[in-house]
C-alpha cells in the first residue's frame, strides 16, 4: 500500500496494548493516546518542508530553519480531540480546524454536524486526526470536506486502522498519506475494528 505508513516503535506497541485492554480506565487511556500521538506527530513531521533562515547566536550569524508551510490540524470530533494536544505541543504554530462527524451506527455512514477551519487551506499541510480508521467513511468524508474547501496536501493520522479503511482511502483519496500506529485484522458486522479497542470516543471520554 503506497501511501500507508505503519509506525514501528516499541513504545507505541506497549501503549496500543494498554489501549486495547478492556480494564484500562479513561485517565490511563488518555495518557497512552497522548504518548502515541507525540510519536505520530514526530513521524509525520518528516513530511514537512523547511526553509532556510538566518539565526543570530550570541556568537555569530548562522543558518537555521523554519517550517515552509502552515500546518493545520483537523481533529474529527469527538475522538480526534484526544490527539490534538500532543500535536500542538510538537507544532506550536499549528492552526486547528474541527470537523464534527458522527457515524450512523445503522448505515455506518458518516453524518456531519460541525465544521470550522482556518483560511488558506490551499497552501497548508492539513493533518486529519482521528484515532480509528474503520470503514474509512469518516476519514474519506473528512478528506473530501477539506478538499472541497481548498485543501491540497492532506495527511491522515490514526492509531488503529483496518484493511477496509485503508482500501477505502486508497480508492477515494490516493493522494492522502495515511499514518497509523497499527493495522488491525478486520471489521466485525457492526463496523468495529478487530481486535481493536472498542469505541474510541466512549473510552476517551468515559461515556460507555
Ligand atoms: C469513530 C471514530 C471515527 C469513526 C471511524 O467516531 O472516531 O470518527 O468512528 O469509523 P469509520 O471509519 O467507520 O467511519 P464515532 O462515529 O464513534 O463518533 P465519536 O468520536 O463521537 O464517538
Ligand atoms: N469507531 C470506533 O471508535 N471504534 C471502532 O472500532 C470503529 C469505529
Amino acid at each position: 500500500m503506497k501511501n500507508l505508513t505503519i509506525i514501528d516503535n516499541p513504545l507505541i506497541k506497549r501503549d496500543i496494548t494498554y489501549l486495547r485492554h478492556h480494564e484500562t480506565r479513561e485517565y490511563q487511556f488518555r495518557l497512552a493516546v497522548r504518548r502515541i500521538a507525540y510519536i505520530l506527530a514526530s513521524e509525520i513531521s518528516k513530511e514537512f518542508l523547511t526553509t532556510e533562515i538566518e539565526v543570530e547566536t550570541p556568537l555569530e550569524i548562522t543558518k537555521g530553519h523554519k517550517l515552509a508551510k502552515q500546518i493545520v490540524l483537523v481533529p474529527v470530533l469527538r475522538a480526534g480531540l484526544s490527539l490534538v494536544n500532543s500535536f500542538i505541543e510538537m507544532i506550536p504554530q499549528a492552526k486547528v480546524g474541527h470537523i464534527g462527524l458522527q457515524r450512523d451506527e445503522e448505515t455506518l455512514q458518516p453524518v456531519d454536524y460541525y465544521y470550522k477551519a482556518p483560511n488558506h487551506l490551499d497552501v497548508s499541510t492539513v493533518i486529519i486526526l482521528d484515532p480509528m480508521l474503520a470503514t474509512g467513511g469518516s476519514a474519506s468524508a473528512a478528506a473530501q470536506f477539506l478538499k472541497d474547501r481548498g485543501a491540497r496536501e492532506l495527511i491522515m493520522a490514526s492509531l488503529i486502522a483496518s484493511p477496509e479503511g485503508i482500501s477505502k482511502m486508497e480508492t477515494d483519496h490516493p493522494d492522502v498519506k495515511v499514518y497509523t500506529a497499527v493495522l488491525d485484522r478486520e471489521l466485525n458486522d457492526n463496523g468495529y475494528i478487530l481486535p481493536g479497542l472498542g469505541d474510541a470516543g466512549d473510552r476517551t471520554f468515559g461515556t460507555l
